[in-house]
């Protein structure tokens, strides 16, 4: 299923630390890889753990996921007559919280068809029977309409796509002018106490809870990795901007293990 893995290291040219700009399609996780693979490889990790996905979600955040979660909806200020398309929505959890939060209609797109199935079963069991539409997709070319939505979020979904710059051409592409993008993702830590602890927790205890409790090292390694691959924040910053957002803004969370970016479709 993984290639090469043994392979754990970049060379010093790809330091982690310092993702290269546009290169995300080179690496799963450390991992160097055909770009016409990578999307292959993502949906095979995520298929494997859809069905601990949101157990293991609050086992490794210890809950605070969804402080994030709420952060965002706080961001996205959901109305009833505002149509959210959230892509990457695997589960279903900023899907949900719109329409708690009153909004008006949620789309959810995702690569992977076994994230998309626990996200439709988790709706019947919370009695969600309308105001979500479930679709499997592509970041980088979704299935929906030009200007046809009012805000589009991508939650820890970001950091999986092959070409970043794509799949932000697209969420411009869907936006009604006016519209507001955000991601919610994993970042760089802006703390250096705090990043070395975390590289602890990132590379021993995350594999390590991977194996006993969703019994998948190697998806756990590769949340820890793709993480350490992802742009940092500035950078990220200026490709919203090169995509054609304004008022790009970006907000750490927990000194900066997550941060979301947002900006305006003009
Ligand atoms: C870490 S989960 C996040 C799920 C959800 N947004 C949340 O916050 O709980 C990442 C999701 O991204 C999806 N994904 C990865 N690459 C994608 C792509 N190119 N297009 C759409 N979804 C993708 C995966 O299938 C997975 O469901």
């Amino acid at each position: 299923m993984f290639p090469a893995m043994s392979d754990r290291t970049p060379p010093s040219s790809a330091d982690p630390q310092k993702p290269v700009s546009g290169a995300e399609g080179n690496w799963f996780g450390f991992t160097p890889v055909d770009p016409s693979a990578k999307s292959g490889l993502v949906r095979a990790v995520f298929d494997s753990v859809a069905t601990n996905y949101d157990l293991m979600n609050d086992l490794m955040s210890g809950g605070i996921h969804r402080l994030w979660k709420d952060t965002l909806m706080e961001l996205v200020a959901p109305k009833p007559d505002m149509t959210l398309l959230d892509v990457a929505g695997g589960t279903g959890d900023i899907a949900f919280r719109f329409l708690k939060k009153g909004g008006g209609a949620a789309v959810v797109c995702d690569i992977t068809e076994a994230m998309v199935r626990v996200g439709r079963d988790r709706a019947i069991d919370r009695n969600i029977l309308s105001g979500v539409q479930w679709t499997v997709g592509d970041a980088e070319r979704l299935p929906i309409a030009s200007r046809s939505v009012d805000a589009y979020t991508i939650a820890f979904g970001l950091r999986n796509v092959t070409r970043i710059d794509e799949a932000i051409k697209e969420a411009h592409r869907v936006l009604k002018p006016g519209g507001k993008f955000y991601c919610l993702e994993f970042s760089h830590v802006v703390l250096p106490v705090l990043r070395e602890l975390y590289d602890v927790y990132s590379f021993q205890v995350l594999p390590f809870m991977g194996r006993v409790v969703a019994k998948d090292e190697a998806s756990y390694r590769y949340l820890a990795e793709s993480i350490r691959r992802f742009p940092q924040q500035a950078d990220l910053a200026k490709r919203i901007e090169a995509a054609g957002f304004g008022a790009v803004r970006v907000r750490n969370l927990s000194g900066g293990i997550a941060a979301i970016h947002s900006g305006w479709r003009i």
